[in-house]
């Protein structure tokens, strides 16, 4: 058990391989990343015995950047018969975990990774999962309730239908997702789709309690880069005035609602309108990642808003060390100006070529 399964979009492996390398060396562990290409996983193997335990509970989940959800896992577990795949998985959890962790377990997630092959074992994880649960109920596992903060969360990682990992994470450094992605509705009267990237940001870097007291209709916004408006809806929809900056054309349900302003100008000219207080700055420009941090920087240094949603679209080559290169400008920035501020970054599922970040200043 001295593994992790980290799971990833689909052709960010050597992203995903990098960043638990890098994270795992500042934890003093040091370890090797199997990252087969397109496989939409990562597994990393410790050295010492312990490691993957240490590394699941130490490294903040919310600072990881490419990896959707950080699993400890057993040695594959292969060959699965189709007559007894339980009996194997039961054998594997009481050789890996004490079985007061076990008892304290609060749910199983039968799981395979995010490509369209290992899809198609989706339907028979599903109805796996029903016998497999009560199999481990069985056993006295899984008896926490929902309620409970701390304990672990089963995982079952099929990668094909008779091999699997076996493992769990911990209930509060882990993605609240199976397989780490948020199930999102497109609303059927948004102008694009790329507005469930700005949903699931807002889901993921805003603590649910907080959103109203963070996102309302007292609120003014600029979007950059805001057309046709799929990011200025999610906005609006909350209850903020945007000033939607862009050369193109909004769609014209957003004109209708009266809570916008279309600018069309240069979103890296724009200057926030002086008549209104600027709350939320977002941006989704297709520009090099290092132009936008420094555009973001400028806004958040100038005190031109307070807190911001961006997208930095990624080169095809050394994408891990870009995204570092720009957190660290944007860090260093507002370090310098005596600002105090979080910043969080994370490549939703949402996302494709690119990364979303957070960053809110503190009082
Ligand atoms: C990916 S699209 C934005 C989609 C939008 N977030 C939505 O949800 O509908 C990028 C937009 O950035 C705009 N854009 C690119 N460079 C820009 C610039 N320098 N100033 C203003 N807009 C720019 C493009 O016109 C395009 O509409």
């Amino acid at each position: 058990m001295n593994k992790l399964a980290l799971y990833c979009r689909s052709g960010f492996e050597k992203e995903a391989a990098a960043e638990i390398s890098d994270k795992a060396a500042q934890c003093g562990v040091f370890g090797f990343a199997r990252a087969p290409e397109n496989s939409a996983y990562v597994i990393f193997e410790c050295y010492q015995s312990g490691e993957a335990d240490r590394l699941a509970r130490e490294i903040a989940f919310s600072s990881l950047i490419f990896i959707r959800q950080m699993v400890v896992v057993s040695d594959l577990v292969e060959n699965l018969s189709s007559d007894d795949r339980i009996g194997p998985i039961i054998d594997c959890y009481r050789q890996i975990t004490p079985h007061k962790d076990l008892a304290r377990s609060l749910e199983l997630l039968v799981e395979t990774a995010d490509t369209n092959q290992a899809k198609e074992l989706s339907t028979f994880c599903r109805k796996f999962s029903v016998p497999l649960r009560q199999a481990l109920k069985k056993q006295g596992w899984l008896q926490a309730s929902a309620q409970q903060k701390s304990g672990l969360f089963l995982h079952i990682f099929f990668i094909a239908s008779n091999a699997c990992y076996v493992g769990y994470s911990y209930a509060d450094n882990r993605s609240p997702y199976a397989m780490g992605i948020p199930r999102l509705k497109f609303p059927h009267d948004a102008p694009s789709r790329s507005t469930l990237k700005l949903e699931e940001a807002i889901l993921t870097f805003i603590p649910r309690a907080q959103e109203s007291k963070r996102l309302n209709e007292t609120m003014f916004a600029v979007d950059l880069g805001a057309c046709p408006g799929g990011w200025t809806y999610q906005l609006v929809k909350r209850g903020l005035f945007v000033y939607a900056v862009d050369h193109g054309k909004m769609a014209p349900s957003l004109h209708e609602s009266g809570r916008i302003e279309h600018c069309a100008e240069d979103g890296f000219k724009f200057r926030p309108p002086k008549r209104h207080k600027i709350q939320w700055l977002v941006c989704d420009m297709v520009e090099q990642p290092a132009r936008i941090a420094a555009l973001i920087l400028k806004w958040l240094v100038n005190g031109w808003c307070r807190e911001t949603i961006f997208n930095l679209k990624l080169p095809m080559k050394k994408r891990y060390q870009e995204v570092c290169r720009c957190l660290e400008l944007l860090a260093q920035g507002l370090q310098r100006q005596g600002l105090k501020f979080s910043i969080q970054a994370k490549q939703l599922y949402h996302d494709r070529e690119e990364v979303s970040v957070h960053i809110a200043l503190k009082e």
